[in-house]
């Protein structure tokens, strides 16, 4: 059977180089994971307040669109070395109502991805920060730190014939961890 992939872009940007790395996954995936990015760009901000009978609508959708993934599959840049808002917002609003957590249980994993040579580190870990308070099993290695991203697209096009190889056994990897962990 095919597990679905809910993958988060944390980055709202039409030319997104992490959108591209997470499109690149994708294509690069086996054929048991059937990926799909989850947009998180029509979130409101969470508000405790909001937490009634009858949340946004945007809420409810993203919850129930995350509850159905089997796995999650996080791509992010990196702001002011952490996670960009949107990134935090969609995952606080998924972690809510408490006890409910969509993400609770969903074994994931983590890329970073920046132009400049850190490859995003400071996100990278501030993400995996949050990751055991989800009770989300994160996939420990390999580690994905994409820097100097600029250099490996042109427009659309994965370009970098080295870092090919990384992002297959990577996102094999991934698979791998899926398999053993997916509830
Ligand atoms: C950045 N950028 C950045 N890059 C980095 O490597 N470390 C950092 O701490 C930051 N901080 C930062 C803060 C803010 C507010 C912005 C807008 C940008 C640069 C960032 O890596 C660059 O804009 C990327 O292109 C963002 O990723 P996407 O949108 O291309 O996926």
């Amino acid at each position: 059977a095919t597990l679905n992939i809910a993958v988060i872009v944390g980055s709202l940007r039409k030319d997104s180089f992490t959108r591209k790395v997470a499109q690149s996954m994708i294509e690069l995936a086996p054929g048991s994971l059937d990926m799909e990015i989850v947009e998180i760009r029509d979130l409101p901000l969470y508000n405790q307040d909001d937490e009634t009978e009858h949340p946004p609508a945007a809420f409810t959708a993203f919850r129930e669109r995350i509850r159905r993934a089997d796995a999650i599959l996080f791509c992010t840049p990196e702001y002011n070395r952490s996670v960009p808002g949107a990134l935090k917002n969609a995952i606080d609003v998924g972690s809510r109502p408490y006890g409910k957590a969509a993400w609770q249980g969903k074994p994931c994993a983590v890329v970073s991805v920046s132009p400049g040579a850190l490859g995003g580190f400071g996100a990278n870990h501030h993400l995996r920060q949050m990751l055991p308070f989800l009770d989300m099993p994160c996939m420990p290695a390999p580690e994905a730190y994409v820097g100097g991203v600029a250099a490996k697209y042109d427009g659309n096009r994965f370009i970098d014939d080295g870092s090919r190889a990384f992002f297959q056994a990577f996102i094999d990897a991934f698979a791998a961890w899926v398999e053993r962990h997916a509830r």
